[in-house]
């Protein structure tokens, strides 16, 4: 079996921005707009009137401080709260092939390769925009891609869940060179009007690069030691937008079709299965926690990390063990580790161990354990 490295990543950051303090005014001034509608119920007793979201809460409970978006006008426009988005002709590129094929671009370029060289695309994200054709199909034919794509859904697990099929992919012979894209334009799926959630997440792409050690070209390559998956289902965090929605006579816009969460059941059960799923995989490969220079985890929550890196190695988390980027994404769903593996792993020396961990909804959670070649 040859060995598999991961030997590029690229990342396409929309330019616009939310901080809290315009999310929260925007909710605000939503809520003061719904009371207003519904004063008379609100007097009769029929509903309880909104409360105002607060800046405070959001970065104490999340860590969260702003969020990348591809349409900040419809989001924070308190008649709308949701992204705008024009429909394009089918002869147009779609959006979440636009962004998957920037990243994707980078990803190439950081590999030392092009389009041609890659015969396995992955578009592996928390949603896709349409049924078909696969996402995966636009994508390999924007980059000129050979080969086969397809497109994956386990939610925040979407892109560790596509690692595990890439290497295995390049181990068993059936790609040389598979490229996984993670576009998550998860403002569209956020429900901006539901204080308890309407901060969490942001837009961005990821992209990695997964060929044969022996062949590739790149100077920065992450021998993967091994990967791990593993599902546990929950309705914790659910959305029940789909295909059956149209014959079933619901509202498309009502709240179960866009994201949901016990949010603190999430906390709870989550962090356990994702502090033993770790440790079990290291053990299993010879390592210990300790013996991990990095970890770039799901970024949903910095709480969350936080209580995942004490279980792990007793260690508060910062850039050098288990840096943060949601302070600026917030939560981007499947690309949350990929962005922290991104952006923090140049100072890494050869032999250094990592592992990117994602954990969501399903429940799922991927671990991929890598070494700096
Ligand atoms: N502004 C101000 N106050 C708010 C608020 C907001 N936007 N949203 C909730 N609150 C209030 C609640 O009303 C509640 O008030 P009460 O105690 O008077 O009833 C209080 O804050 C605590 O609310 P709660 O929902 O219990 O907050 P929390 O501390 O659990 O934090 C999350 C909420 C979502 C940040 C946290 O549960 C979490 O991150 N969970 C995991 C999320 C996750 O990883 N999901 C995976 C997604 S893929």
């Amino acid at each position: 079996m040859p060995n598999v490295v991961i030997s590029g990543t690229g990342l396409y950051t929309p330019p616009q921005v939310i901080t809290n303090a315009e999310l929260v005014e925007s909710y605000n001034a939503y809520a003061d707009l719904q009371n207003a509608r519904n004063a008379s119920r609100i007097a009769a007793g029929e509903c309880q009137p909104l409360v105002h979201s607060s800046v405070e809460f959001i970065e104490k409970a999340s860590g969260i401080k702003q969020r990348h978006v591809i349409d900040k006008a419809g989001v924070l426009d308190p008649q709308r709260m949701k992204p705008r988005f024009a429909p394009r002709p089918d002869d147009q590129p779609s959006l979440m092939a636009e962004i998957a094929a920037d990243a994707g671009a980078k990803a190439l370029v950081a590999a030392g390769r092009s389009g041609s060289d890659v015969d396995g695309v992955l578009c592996a994200a928390a949603n896709m925009q349409r049924a078909y054709p696969a996402m995966a199909c636009e994508i390999q034919h924007a980059l000129g891609c050979g080969g086969y794509g397809f497109d994956m859904n386990v939610a925040c697990s979407s892109a560790t869940f596509a690692i595990e099929q890439a290497v295995n992919a390049v181990r068993g012979g059936s790609a040389r060179c598979v490229l996984i894209v993670n576009p998550e334009i998860t403002s569209a799926h956020l429900e901006w009007r539901d204080r308890d959630c309407h901060f969490i997440f942001g837009d961005v792409c990821t992209a990695i690069v997964v060929e044969a050690e022996d062949n590739a070209r790149s100077s920065d390559r992450w021998r993967v030691l091994g990967t791990r998956l593993q599902t546990q289902y929950s309705n914790h965090i659910r959305n029940n937008a789909g295909f059956l929605n149209r014959c079933e006579d619901t509202d498309p816009d009502a709240r179960d079709k866009t994201f949901m969460q016990e949010g603190r059941k999430v906390f709870k059960e989550v962090v356990p299965l994702a502090a033993a799923h770790i440790q079990h995989h290291l053990a299993d490969l010879g390592h210990t926690p300790q013996q991990v220079r990095r970890y770039w985890l799901h970024q949903a929550n910095l709480g969350m990390n936080q209580l995942v890196m004490k279980k792990l190695v007793d260690r508060a988390v910062d850039d050098d063990i288990a840096p943060l980027i949601l302070d600026e994404y917030a939560n981007t769903a499947s690309a949350g580790s990929i962005i922290a593996f991104h952006a923090h792993h140049a100072d890494m020396q050869p032999g250094e161990l990592g592992v990117i961990c994602s954990f969501g909804a399903g429940y799922s959670i991927g671990s991929v354990v890598v070494q700096r070649v």
